[in-house]
């Protein structure tokens, strides 16, 4: 668990809530921020940060991306709508990187990533560093209308550097009202191709009730499941028990759990 200031070295490595600059803001959309911070961090794809403003409130959040720390942040209640008024230059506290993120796979596997809403935060750095390792991956994001589908360009950009390097990323989008992609949920999209045999593994990040049903298709078709589970999270270090979870506590065992195959 180590943060620094980016381009500093060594790191330093901070259990406590350490104040670092807002290097940039990005508008996603109507109600997604994404937050670029003057800071490092020794993480990989899947585990999070807590994120502090004092005398307000301490959050999770799962990282876009380590070097330099950035999250990808909707506005839904108090403190992810007061995140959304920080400008640049005004300081963010960050504790971690805490949690298992997603394993390694082995090589040319074909994989499908699959993000629901915000749940695409994790996955693109994730589409990133396994590059190398995967034969094909298929990328569903899904959302409840056009205008909630996240991050769907810039998994678009990586596709030639998967093409370069000899694999290939399709994208498929997914709206529940059907005004961008298919219409339904990502798991009408991922069926037939589960039951084909076209994965060897399923990545996810999403609702509840997203990843439980890809739970289940993995188990029937016998596909290998890591999937990141969001849980309320208060010291996120294993001592509060807030984030328990089917007998497991979040934010050390997960918040990735591996499941089936
Ligand atoms: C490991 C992890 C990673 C996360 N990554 C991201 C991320 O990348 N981007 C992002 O925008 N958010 C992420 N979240 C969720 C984020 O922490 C919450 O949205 C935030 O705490 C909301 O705070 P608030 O005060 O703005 O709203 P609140 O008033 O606390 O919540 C608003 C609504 O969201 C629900 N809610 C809040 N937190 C959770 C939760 N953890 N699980 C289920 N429902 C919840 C509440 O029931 C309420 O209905 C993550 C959560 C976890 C546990
Ligand atoms: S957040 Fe406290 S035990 Fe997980």
């Amino acid at each position: 668990m180590s943060v620094s200031p980016s381009g500093s070295l060594p790191t330093a490595t901070f259990n406590l809530p350490t104040p670092f600059p807002v290097r940039a803001i990005e508008t996603d959309n109507y109600r997604t921020k994404t937050f670029v911070l003057d800071a490092s961090l020794d993480a990989a794809p899947g585990q999070f940060i807590m994120a502090w403003l004092p005398r307000f409130d301490e959050k999770p959040f799962s990282l876009v991306n380590a070097d330099p720390v950035t999250i990808m942040v909707t506005a839904v209640g108090p403190f992810t709508r007061l995140l959304h008024e920080m400008k640049p230059g005004d300081r963010l506290w960050v504790r971690g990187a805490y949690g298992n993120g997603f394993r390694p796979p082995r090589p040319r596997l074909r994989a499908a990533f699959v993000g629901g809403g915000y749940g695409v935060a994790p996955l693109l750095w994730l589409a990133r560093s396994w590059r190398p390792h995967l034969a094909a991956l298929s990328v569903v994001i899904g959302a409840g209308a056009a205008r909630d589908l996240l991050y769907a360009e810039h998994f678009l950009s990586l596709q030639q550097h998967y093409a370069k390097s000899g694999s290939a990323l399709q994208l498929l989008t997914t709206t529940e009202d059907g005004s961008a992609g298919a219409q339904g949920r990502v798991t009408d999209l991922l069926e037939d191709r589960l039951a084909a045999g076209e994965f060897d593994l399923v990545c996810a990040c999403g609702p509840d009730g997203m990843l439980a049903a890809l739970e289940q298709l993995g188990s029937r078709y016998g596909v290998s499941c890591q999937l990141s589970w969001e849980a309320y999270m208060r010291c996120g270090i294993g001592i509060c028990g807030s984030c328990e979870h089917e007998g497991r506590v979040l934010c050390l065992d997960g918040p990735v759990l591996q499941n089936g195959a």
